[in-house]
């Protein structure tokens, strides 16, 4: 759906939506395609490009906040998608961060031993809970799915390692009302619709983007001019240009996608990782920064030797 579109729903333009955002487009999911039915897909094509089949998969994590029912969990209907009856599957909901909250977890599952292979699938439908009368959020978010598989194998324990080297994620519930859905089924029973104050949520993101990054890079070591790809969630132009400058990461480094996409909440970063690697920049061995902030506040990033 095109920004031409967008104007003939709420008083907007194109001019605007390209200036304040950089997004020129988004899709827009069908009425069958639900969070689930996007998900199993980008799932499908992970294990394909990673040469296995589900029966080499564990563990399902979904970051979702759009999810097809208020339970079970999308990583269950995903995990029944894709005939598998065996590991666990759960979702993992940190809105825009999801990506890099859903990683975390099964980085962390793997370290631990207790699973071998997991599946991390950011999936959302966000087309479902916008006011499509409301300009000021409408226009910027968009549906989407992508997923990577991450499997445990032994390493140096150095960060010439491959795989996910650093995760740091944080969050601070004192900024529920910047971002938030006014529905959910513990409160009005409805499923309510996504209101931001954008302005408010910019400031936070430069500050708190550029803070979990400068952590992650301190924790391995690294400067911001070592890192081969920058990828980071695509809500704004803006802010990513804004955190790329304070990382002191070029723009010929940084991925973006938010002009295809729009904002696809937890799905943003894997959609921006498979669309660098598939047309080839990301390459086997290459150092990736992705980061990512949300409702909640949540935010946190994610350092990975490709
Ligand atoms: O994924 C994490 C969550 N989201 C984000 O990270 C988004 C963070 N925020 C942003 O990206 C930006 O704040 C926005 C893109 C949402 C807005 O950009 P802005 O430069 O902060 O604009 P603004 O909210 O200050 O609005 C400027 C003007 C206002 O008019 P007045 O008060 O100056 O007369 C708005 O009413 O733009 C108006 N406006 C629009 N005009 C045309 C707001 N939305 C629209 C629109 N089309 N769609």
């Amino acid at each position: 759906m095109g920004n031409d579109e967008m104007s003939s729903l709420v008083d907007t333009s194109d001019e605007w939506i390209r200036q304040r955002s950089g997004i020129q487009r988004r899709h827009i999911a069908s009425e069958a395609e639900t969070t689930s039915v996007l998900g199993a897909e980008a799932a499908r094509q992970a294990l394909k490009a990673a040469g296995l089949a589900p029966d080499d998969i564990d563990l399902i994590v979904c970051a979702t906040s759009t999810p097809d029912l208020t339970f079970p969990a999308t990583a269950t209907q995903i995990q029944m998608a894709l005939g598998m009856s065996h590991g666990a599957a759960f979702d993992v909901q940190a809105v825009c961060s999801g990506f890099v909250f859903a990683l975390a977890t099964a980085d962390k599952f793997l370290i631990s031993g207790s699973h071998r292979s997991a599946l991390v699938i950011g999936s959302e439908t966000f087309s479902r809970i916008l006011d499509w009368t409301d300009r000021a959020t409408c226009v910027l978010f968009g549906d989407g799915a992508a997923a990577v598989v991450i499997t445990a194998e032994p390493g140096a324990g150095t960060i010439a390692d491959r795989g996910v080297l650093h995760t740091h994620i944080r969050s601070d519930g004192r900024h529920r009302d910047k971002l938030y859905v006014d529905g959910g089924p513990g409160s009005n029973g409805k499923v309510g619709h996504l209101r931001m104050e954008g302005r408010e949520v910019f400031k936070h993101a430069v500050v708190n983007l550029a803070d979990t990054v400068e952590h992650t890079l301190a924790a391995t070591g690294l400067k911001g001019s070592d890192i081969d790809w920058f990828v980071p969630h695509q809500a704004n132009k803006r802010i990513i240009d804004a955190t790329a400058h304070k990382l002191g990461v070029p723009e010929s480094r940084v991925v973006y996608t938010v002009q295809d996409h729009g904002n696809t909440s937890a799905a943003s970063i894997p959609l921006a990782l498979a669309t660098a690697v598939g047309d080839g920049r990301i390459q086997r061995g290459q150092l990736v920064l992705v980061e990512g902030m949300g409702g909640g506040f949540t935010w946190g990033s994610a350092l990975i030797r490709w």
